[in-house]
């Protein structure tokens, strides 16, 4: 397990801090910085813009991971590559041309993922494997931390793993999000997944670099 990396959403930290909380995550071990963007439409919940996202990314020095959870992602992807996202991902329900939309961010200047709620399919990254540079496999439904993590969806991570080998996407990383907690990290890194994505397990815990360790 010792090349997985670890990437804690900020969502469910103190939203009037959040430059100072991601410092401290860095601090504590975390690999990357995952960002919940949450427009009220796609989902019910409205978080942040690419101005929050730009003052965290100047504040760490890891990568940060933009997961836009919007309805209408393009008008929004200059902005958070701008604000210093080093991945910029968009969910396929939204993207009826989804190889324009991967293109558009690989052109803006970030990695380009794709996003797949539990209820979606991945047999499309056949077509869209030497497109994508993350494939972020979705755990919960999107909206909400501290959900009960669907774990019957694992297969999901080493079929897409199994189709971008096979066309053109050997070096898509697999990403996973939604309830991953130390009872199920193990399995995920077996199925193959390169990058836990973990909220509430990290936040709320009295100690979070305990909790990132515990993930490895
Ligand atoms: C769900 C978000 C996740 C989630 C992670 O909509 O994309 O990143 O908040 O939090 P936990 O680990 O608490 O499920
Ligand atoms: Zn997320």
């Amino acid at each position: 397990m010792a090349d997985v990396m670890i990437a804690p959403s900020i969502l469910g930290c103190d939203q009037g801090n959040l430059s100072e909380e991601a410092l401290k995550l860095q601090q504590a071990g975390a690999d990357m910085i995952h960002l919940d963007v949450m427009d009220g439409v796609f989902v019910p919940v409205l978080t942040m813009g690419a101005g929050i996202a730009e003052s965290i990314s100047r504040k760490v020095d890891i990568p940060v991971d933009a997961h836009l959870m919007v309805q209408r992602p393009s008008g929004l992807i200059q902005a958070f590559v701008d604000a210093g996202c080093s991945y910029v991902t968009v969910h396929a329900e939204v993207a009826p041309h989804l190889d324009r939309l991967l293109a558009q961010i690989r052109s803006a200047g970030a990695r380009a993922g794709v996003a797949v709620n539990p209820s979606t399919p991945v047999d499309f990254l056949r077509w869209v494997a030497p497109a994508v540079d993350l494939v972020l496999i979705m755990m919960v439904n999107p909206g909400y931390g501290g959900q009960k993590h669907m774990g019957y969806l694992h297969g999901k991570i080493s079929e897409s793993r199994s189709i971008l080998d096979s066309n053109g996407g050997k070096n898509a990383l697999i990403s996973v999000d939604g309830g991953v907690t130390d009872v199920n990290a193990r399995q995920l890194v077996s199925a193959g997944a390169d990058i836990l994505v973990s909220g509430s397990f990290i936040t709320v815990s009295a100690d979070p670099a305990a909790a990132i360790e515990k993930l490895r």
